[in-house]
């Protein structure tokens, strides 16, 4: 039997809070969410009409292996991870709807910034690099070549924009203007160190993660700084096979690039309900599964039937 691929979800025993491009977020209580990762793709900042194959259930336990991992490695560090079982009160049916992909986590103020870490140049870094030899304005040596690693890890924050809007790059000065400077300088602190603690752990199971996204909120009852939404997902970040890496090229990544490839090919770059070929969904999913393999060690199936 084929597992069904599943683009809107309306669960019947709680309110829906919100939708983003790929997930739905329901309130269990007001200090707890219950965020449903749904199998939507977004490419160019606009969604698929179909959906990618267990893409979903992918994520969420990727995103929950990391949380251990990082949890096991950066002492002290805060998420919004509660767990991988929803609460009581959803019926049997919801639950069915939802197997694998939900997560109850703790329901905080997001940081209205998207924390990205660059540890690679590559994509609109690179291209700003050729251009004027600095990464979201800041100067950088001479002499990088295409998917060099940077001298060290770099903080290039950008907006979060509202659903349908583009994410504009920012200097860390404006960041610490939206966010204000007691928070600012904790988030690029952080987001360097989730960064290169999840480096390192990438590197020893065969992944070099060259550029990634956090997110963060704020635990408005401890001033704690929290690491919220999915992590080190290839929804998230770029992901490069360490055996295939080699400067000077364009690296054969582990996420949304089949795809990117086939709407530029196409001619549907950016366009609003555009439907993939079923090949190509499928090879999405394979290439995001071979993804989660190698970072946990585990298949997907097995990582389900543990739930
Ligand atoms: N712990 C949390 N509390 C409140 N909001 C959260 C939390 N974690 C993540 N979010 C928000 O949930 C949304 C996740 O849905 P997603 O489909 O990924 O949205 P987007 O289209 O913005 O990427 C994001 O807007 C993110 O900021
Ligand atoms: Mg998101």
């Amino acid at each position: 039997m084929s597992i069904p691929v599943v683009t809107t979800i309306e669960l019947q025993s709680l309110p829906k809070l919100t939708s983003g491009k790929v997930r739905d977020l329901y309130e269990i209580d007001d200090k707890t969410l219950l965020f449903v990762t749904t199998d939507r793709i977004s490419a160019y900042d606009v969604i698929m009409a179909n959906g990618v194959p267990q893409k979903g259930a992918i994520l969420t336990q990727l995103t929950a292996h990391w949380f251990k991992v990082l949890g096991e490695r950066i002492p002290g560090l805060k998420t919004h991870f509660i767990s991988l079982t929803p609460p009581p009160s959803v019926s049997d049916e919801d639950k069915s709807l939802i197997r694998g992909r939900s997560m109850q986590v703790r329901k905080l103020k997001v940081f209205p910034i998207e924390a990205i870490v660059r540890g690679y140049i590559t994509g609109s870094a690179w291209n700003e690099y050729q251009k004027t030899g600095t990464v979201h304005g800041i100067p950088q040596p001479a002499g990088l070549q295409q998917c060099s690693p940077f001298p060290k890890p770099l903080y290039t924050p950008s907006t979060k924009a509202e659903l349908g809007d583009h994410d504009e790059n920012i200097s860390p000065e404006k960041a610490a203007e939206i966010v204000g400077d007691k928070y600012a300088a904790r988030i690029e602190e952080l987001a360097l160190k989730v960064y290169s603690t999840a480096a390192e752990y990438a590197r020893e199971h065969g992944i070099i993660i060259a550029d990634t996204k956090f997110e963060f909120g704020l635990d408005e009852e401890t001033d704690d700084i929290v690491l919220i939404d999915e992590v080190l997902t290839p929804d998230s970040s770029r992901f490069w096979p360490a055996s295939e890496y080699e400067v000077g090229r364009d690296q054969d990544s582990f996420d949304k690039q089949f795809l990117r490839n086939w709407l530029t090919k196409e001619g549907l770059k950016a366009k609003d309900g555009v439907e993939m070929p079923q090949e190509l969904a499928e090879a999405t999913s394979a290439r995001y599964k071979e993804a989660f393999k190698l970072l946990t060690g585990k298949t997907l199936e097995e990582a389900l039937g543990e739930l």
